[in-house]
């Protein structure tokens, strides 16, 4: 299983701005991304992001023959139960959550159920055990997720050891405060954090990011 996340960032490394406005892509950055869209088999945010930007998450500005599953990380099952995910091609859709999310939101976990989106439980508490639900998703043939964010759902993977490719756009913008690109405790020396090479730069034709490719180094 190949674990990639996809992020466009500020120079200072913010995914959104303090009032939660993420609109930082230029237009190649965008295809880029649905070209990662496409490349892989299944594409997931975070739950924030679920609520505050309702994504689709369909491949739409690239050609692809087939659409990968849209799904959201959310142990505690609390994003609403019509977003856009479950309401278009909701048999193409997934949730990652928990046991504890299913017992709290038994009814939501019901009607999902119901509309065909498939739900995976891993792990008893609230949190996402990513172990197993990456063992979860390579059982039903899964073989490269795409984690677009937000930052708190890029640090429960980092935090996993489970991010083997990271994707990120450089806007040249400075936002100052809001969303980082990894949102969480964090480490306490460098020496623990993972660490990552770049394989590739691109300088995106508007003249105003740049794209770097991240590979784990082990
Ligand atoms: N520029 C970009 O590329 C980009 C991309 C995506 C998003 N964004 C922006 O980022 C912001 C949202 O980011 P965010 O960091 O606040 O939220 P997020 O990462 O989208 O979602 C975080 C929430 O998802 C749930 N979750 C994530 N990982 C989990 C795990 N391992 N186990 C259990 N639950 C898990 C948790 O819900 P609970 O709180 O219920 O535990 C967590 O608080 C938005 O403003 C969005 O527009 C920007």
């Amino acid at each position: 299983m190949e674990v990639v996340v996809f992020s466009s960032a500020s120079l200072d490394g913010r995914i959104a701005t303090r009032e939660g406005d993420s609109k930082l892509s230029c237009e190649y950055d965008l295809a880029l991304l649905h070209e990662w869209r496409c490349r892989s088999d299944a594409v997931l945010v975070g739950a924030g992001t679920a609520v505050v930007d309702d994504p689709g998450l369909f491949v739409k500005r690239v050609p692809c023959e087939r659409q990968p599953l849209r799904g959201v990380v959310d142990g505690r099952l609390r994003v609403p139960h019509d977003l856009r995910l479950f309401r278009e091609m909701p048999w193409l859709s997934l949730v990652i959550t928990t046991h504890y999310g299913i017992r709290k939101e038994g009814w939501k976990a019901k009607y999902l159920s119901s509309r065909g989106v498939e739900l995976i439980a891993a792990g008893d508490g609230p949190s996402v055990n990513w172990h197993k639900a990456i063992e979860e998703l390579a059982s039903r043939g899964i073989r490269r997720i795409l984690v677009e964010g937000g930052g708190k759902t890029t640090w429960s993977l980092v935090k996993s050891n489970a991010v083997d490719r990271m994707e990120i756009t450089y806007v040249g913008k400075v936002l100052g405060a809001g969303t980082p690109v990894v949102d969480g405790e964090g480490y306490a020396t460098v020496r623990e954090a993972p660490s990552f090479a770049p394989s590739e730069v691109r300088i995106c034709p508007c003249g105003r990011c740049v794209h770097v490719t991240w590979l784990r180094i082990l």
